[in-house]
């Protein structure tokens, strides 16, 4: 291990001519490893297209030459041990390699138990997902987790086990296959960056073994750790301040970003890195489609920053890419990296890593500006914050969403913020308060979520029918306040579902499901509230989607509605990027899609007036008649001006349905 705990290099870089070789026998040692799987030229075949990649990521972080020959042996022994079944997926996969950047490919996120009670339960609920058009799940941790309180499943304790109560490994690959044979991938989460203090590299780790203990950051005395302390935030300053715990039985400063019991891993140790190879064939080989790398943004650690985001995440997640792409070619990542909108980019791989980083990435940036603009009922800053981001590389994805299981941060970047003439920090504060309901005029339910003491920075948690008002409206039996929530959520699901990307639905927001305060009564969930917006499936309630008098089917039909317009707009591919165009009316946001299959300019009115604007804002459409996909009606834009109801949405096309 050459990369020490500073993250600092110490000159491991081999120079071409030693490279090669080590490279050209790698091959040959896999070659040898190969069992006689019908897949040996290609795999073989795929270790020279990626072996260099592979080579480049690991080189940064270790000292390559002396990890090179296990790396391959840990290569060898998934693509021994992949399915048949699951190479088949590999080549239909290999063949489409943008299925999840199609304008068809819709993501839900659901915890299994809320969602199923069981794994089994999920297969019974398939036919559900069929008719939102889901073809990406993305089922909410459900390895094994340490006993207690385990952080909603990121305390990982066993990563080949799945939770006891969720069903057996072989329920997992039972599912996937079954997802699989009605076109929906499975997306899993694997964290990266803690294991729980039950795992057992923990136990050993604490037991003294030293082989364990380098996987961990530990240390003696406080010494380092206040060093690092200096510049490092605090995730859950509230239930779990600082980030370093003492541990009695291994008389340790023990590194832990986030709750006491999630211990860091040491990624500059090149047997973590192993370990996860070994963990991704696993669970790949199981028909896991995609890794949803969690707390990936944490993983490298150096003095005198922040511990987040430094260059090594992206050397690392590279060359399990690699080694992925190596053993299971159907299996992509998810980037889980919630970071300032400036870092953002990188996990989709800029400059050298283009292509070779995950490829998909959550747009926390969208998600916090489509909220910012629903509350503000002004577009501008948003078009800056949005036009101000880099492009992504045309094989990766944006996972758009508008709520998950997480709080939302208000990531408001102070550069945009004063372009616009705004107190970055005053806006920030200005956010939190609105979405907690304490404005006038605010009819969000939302909760705040830690303070942190040093800024006075406020989280919110809060499901997103509630944020919209949908729950004020309800308690207060008003029903033309509930129409606005209604179509406030609409609109904010339409911006999700419009920008390009993968659009990921939070279970229940599509029946408009409200928070849920139950989680007090659980004692390892009351302290942390964003249990608030993690409710139980209710069934029964999903079953009213059907009757036009409930609230049910007011939301599900016009996501219906989104989601099939959704899937036949070319101009919605991932790949494509989106520009939000400025309007004289800052009411009014502008998305423009430009496909040589026609254009798409969506317009949104993200307040509650109608709307007037220029008709020349639609850009090279002004002047046309054209098709409103949602309504699916003939507009023509021949007027002056075109007046929008409040929040209301039209998708734009020159191509008459
Ligand atoms: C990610 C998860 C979050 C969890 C954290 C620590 O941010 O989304 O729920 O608390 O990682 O694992």
């Amino acid at each position: 291990m050459l990369a020490n705990i500073t993250g600092e290099h110490e000159g491991i870089f081999l120079h071409r001519s030693q490279q090669e070789p080590l490279l050209a026998s790698g091959r040959e040692h896999l070659a040898q490893l190969l069992g006689p799987t019908s897949q040996r030229t290609e795999a073989l075949s795929r270790f020279e297209q990626y072996a260099c990649d592979l080579w480049d990521g690991l080189a940064e972080i270790y000292d390559v030459a002396k990890i090179w020959f296990t790396v391959v042996e840990f290569i060898a022994q998934g693509i021994n041990e992949r399915p048949p079944s699951l190479v088949v997926r590999d080549n239909e996969r290999l063949n489409n390699p943008d299925w999840f950047q199609l304008p068809e490919a819709l993501g839900y996120v659901a915890y299994t138990d809320r969602f199923a009670g069981t794994l089994q339960g999920v297969t019974s609920h398939i036919d559900y997902l069929r008719e939102l058009g889901v073809t990406y799940l993305h089922l909410m941790p459900l390895l094994r987790p340490r006993t207690g309180e385990n952080d909603g499943g990121y305390a990982v304790a066993d990563f080949r086990t799945v939770r006891e109560d969720l069903g057996t490994i072989d329920d997992l690959a039972a599912l996937a296959d079954s997802l699989h044979q009605t076109h929906i991938a499975l997306t899993l989460d694997v964290v990266l960056n803690h294991v729980a203090d039950q795992h057992e590299w923990a136990i050993k780790a604490q037991s003294g073994q030293q082989k364990y203990r380098d996987y961990f950051h530990m240390f003696p005395d406080r010494n380092i750790p206040d060093t690092y302390e200096e510049n490092l935030p605090e995730v859950f300053p509230d239930f779990a301040p600082g980030n370093f715990t003492w541990d009695e039985p291994s008389q340790s400063w023990i590194w832990t970003t986030f709750n006491s019991w999630q211990w860091d891993l040491n990624w500059a140790n090149p047997d973590v890195f192993c370990e996860f190879v070994d963990i991704f064939a696993f669970l790949g080989n199981k028909g896991v489609d995609c890794f949803r790398l969690d707390a990936l943004a944490f993983l490298w650690k150096r003095a005198g920053t922040s511990c987040q985001n430094q260059p090594e995440v992206h050397f690392i997640t590279q060359a399990l890419r690699a080694a992925m792409r190596i053993i299971a070619p159907a299996v992509i990542f998810q980037a889980e990296a919630i970071v300032a909108p400036t870092d953002l980019v990188a996990y989709l791989g800029v400059g050298e890593h283009a292509g070779k980083d995950s490829d998909l990435a959550y747009h926390n940036s969208l998600m916090v500006q489509v909220w910012s603009a629903l509350a503000s009922g002004d577009s501008r800053l948003l078009a800056t914050a949005l036009n101000a981001s880099e492009a992504i590389p045309p094989t990766t994805s944006w996972a758009t969403y508008l709520r998950c299981h997480d709080d939302i941060g208000w990531a408001i970047d102070d550069v945009d913020a004063q372009a616009m003439g705004l107190d970055a920090f005053e806006y920030r504060k200005y956010l939190s308060s609105y979405y907690a309901g304490e404005l006038e005029g605010s009819q969000a339910r939302g909760a705040h979520f830690q303070t942190d003491l040093s800024t006075g920075e406020r989280r919110t948690s809060g499901s997103a029918a509630s944020l919209a008002g949908i729950q004020a409206a309800v308690e207060s039996s008003d029903t033309h306040l509930l129409t606005t929530a209604i179509d406030r959520l609409m609109c904010g699901y339409s911006m999700v579902l419009g920008y390009g990307g993968l659009p990921l639905i939070y279970m229940g927001d599509e029946i408009g499901l409200m928070n849920d305060d139950r989680y007090l009564q659980i004692p390892e969930h009351a302290a942390d509230n964003r249990w608030l917006h993690r409710p139980m499936m209710p069934w029964p309630a999903v079953d009213q989607r059907r009757d036009s008098s409930t609230l049910a089917w007011q939301v599900f039909t016009r996501m219906l509605a989104l989601i099939s317009a959704r899937k036949h707009l070319p101009a919605l591919h991932a790949g494509i990027p989106c520009i939000v165009v400025a309007t004289p009316n800052p009411a009014v946001v502008v998305f423009h899609r430009a496909h040589v299959d026609g254009d798409l300019i969506e317009l949104y009115n993200v307040s509650d007036a109608a709307q007037t604007l220029p008709t020349s804002s639609t850009g090279p459409l002004a002047g046309h008649h054209v098709t409103e996909v949602l309504s699916n009606s003939v507009i023509s834009l021949d007027t002056p001006t075109i007046t929008l109801e409040p929040y209301s949405v039209w998708w734009l096309t020159a191509q008459l349905t």
